[in-house]
This record gives C-alpha cells, structure tokens and sequence, in this order.
C-alpha cells in the first residue's frame, strides 16, 4: 500500500482534528502518502481530493470542527453514487481509506468495500456516544463539558428564581449526552430515549419538592427523548401542574463547536495511529474503538449501539442521588 485517504464525515465532533493529524503524520512515518477528502463521501464522489503534508495538519489538535469539512451524503447512499466515489479513488491511485465519522458512515463503507475492492478501517467520530465496540466516541467528552457548564450556568438562574427549567442536549436518538451531563449536574430528572418515564410519578416528585420548597427543578431532556424534546414535554407539564413557572433551554449546536478536551484529543490520537498501523497489517471494514482502556476492534455491522442496561442502571442512580 503506497497511498491512503482520510475522510470525515456525518455530524463534526470535537477531535476529528487530532484524529486527522494522527492518521496523516502516522501514515507519513510509514511511507504512505496522504491524501484528504473534502466534505466527506460528498467529496469522494465529487473527487474533492488533495494531498496532505505534515504541515498541512500542523497547530489543528486545538481546534473543534474538522478541516477536511464534512457533510451527510445522499448519494454515497445508492450503488451508483458509490461506483463514481470508486472511480475517484482509483484515478487518484488510494489503496486505503481511514474514515471518522459515526454509525452512518461506517454503514456506507460497509457497502462501499463489499462493492469495491478496497480496505476501510474507521474511528468514532461523534457527540452522541451511541456507537458499540467503543467506551467512548471522540466529541463525547467535549460536548459533555460544554452542556455541563451551560447547566450550571442555569441551575444559577434557576435558583435566583425558584423557577423549573428543561434543558434539550442532543443526541438525536440516544440519551447518553443527556444522561452523563445529568448526573453531573445534578439533575432532578433526566429523560432519554432508552427509557420510558413514569409521568405519574414525576408529575408526585414535582408537586412533592413544591410542597417542601423545593422549587428549583432542573429537567434534562434528550433531543430523541419520547415526548420529542424539551417543548413538548414543558407543554405536558405545564398542562399537568398549570401553576409550574417554567422555562426551556435547548443547548443547540454549541454541544458540537469548541476545543476538545484533552480526553478527546488522547482517544483521537491513539484510534488514528492505530488505525493506519492496522490498515498496513490487512485489517479492513472494522472500527477501532477504545474499551477498558484497550484497542478494540468491531466489524461494521455491529457498530450499532443499544445500550439500554447501561442507561437504566445509570438512571436508577441518578434519580437516588438527586432526591
Ligand atoms: O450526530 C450528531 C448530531 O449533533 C446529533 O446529536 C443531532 O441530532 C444531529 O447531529 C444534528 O444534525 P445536523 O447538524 O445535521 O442538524
């Protein structure tokens, strides 16, 4: 193998730079060229492609985002839109691809390699934390920060006005986001899509903590969450108990954007060396994750996370802890 290409793509995550940077400057180390595809499989299709230097990912560990772009592509999606990304890869002689990105992208390159004759190995690159084979996914942790400090920001206002305020984090269809920046604040409920509430009961833990004073509540809601975020659920409450003085914070695209943490940058470094190191030795179509603190392999397919064991024991904690 002479020549290998690095792509991100799906949702950006704080990270994908270090993983960048560690694949190219490994790749270089072992006599391989580099080159980098812009805007994910869009740019493979398009033939977006540009060498990469070691100076090209020089002063990037810092810095959220990525700089080859990324984007969620409709075309990798059919047979045809995947031949036309192969055609671009032979034209440009890649022998290999190391990708970033979350569940989506290593289902296209499942097919993608299955079609084509080509090696893929990929790293988790998202905020969500909704992949198997992995502790945790690169942007989790940065993400996790960012939420965290907006919700201490606004327990404070919530405070100062004894006021009940949901706060929306992302996640699109897992609740870890919303589960881990929960217990870390403090949370007096949490809910996620892994789980189903008992509204009776939280309706009582409410009406409970007015009763005693307790009039601050801070309602973590998971975007994927059943009532289908923080609005709906406010309008449940407010219907329930209509003398509640709520308020709704959706953290938005702020969880994705900032530095990453050093955590991010460590698990991005290690899963891109690795990646190039087994992309050399034959490996193809598996993700490399990191599970107790070891480099972990996972075929494509089983990328898939549900975890539902995981969030009911963590949330059972939780909502001791918060009482
Ligand atoms: O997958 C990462 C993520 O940020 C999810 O948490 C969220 O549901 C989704 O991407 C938002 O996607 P977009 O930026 O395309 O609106």
């Amino acid at each position: 193998m002479n020549k290998i290409g690095i792509l991100t793509s799906g949702g950006d995550a704080p990270g994908m730079n270090a993983g960048i940077r560690a694949i190219t400057r490994t790749a270089i180390n072992n006599g391989l060229e580099v080159y980098g595809i812009k805007r994910g499989y869009q740019g493979l299709i398009a033939g977006d492609i540009s060498p990469l230097k070691t100076t090209d990912v020089s002063n990037i560990i810092q810095r959220g985002g990525t700089i080859l772009k990324t984007a969620r592509s409709e075309a990798f999606r059919t047979t045809a839109g995947r031949a036309t990304a192969f055609e671009q890869v032979k034209k440009h002689g890649i022998e290999g691809l190391v990708l970033i990105g979350g569940d989506g992208t290593f289902r296209g390159a499942t097919l993608f390699s299955e079609e084509h004759n080509i090696p893929v190995l990929g790293i988790p690159g998202t905020i969500d934390n909704d992949i198997n084979g992995t502790d945790f996914t690169i942007g989790f942790d940065t993400a996790l920060k960012t939420a965290v400090d907006a919700i201490d920001k606004v327990r404070d206002t919530a405070e100062a006005h004894d006021r009940i305020f949901l706060i929306e984090v992302m996640g699109r269809d897992a609740g870890h986001l919303a589960l881990f920046s929960g217990i870390s604040c403090g949370a007096e409920h949490i809910f996620i899509p892994e789980l189903k509430e008992d509204m009776d009961q939280i309706i009582q833990d409410i009406s409970n903590n007015r009763a005693r004073k307790k009039m601050t509540n801070i309602i973590i809601v998971a975007e994927g969450d059943e009532f289908g975020g923080a609005n709906k659920l406010d309008e449940y409450l407010n219907e329930k108990i209509p003398e509640l003085d709520t308020r709704v914070t959706i953290l938005g695209h702020i969880q994705r954007g900032g530095t990453p943490t050093p955590n991010d940058r460590i698990l991005a470094s290690r899963l891109g060396y690795h990646a190039v190191i087994e992309l050399l030795a034959g490996r193809s179509q598996e993700m490399l994750g990191i599970k107790n603190n070891q480099v972990h392999y996972t075929p494509f397919a089983q990328c898939n996370r549900h975890d539902d064991d995981i969030a009911k024991d963590w949330r059972e904690m939780a909502v001791v802890l918060s009482k």
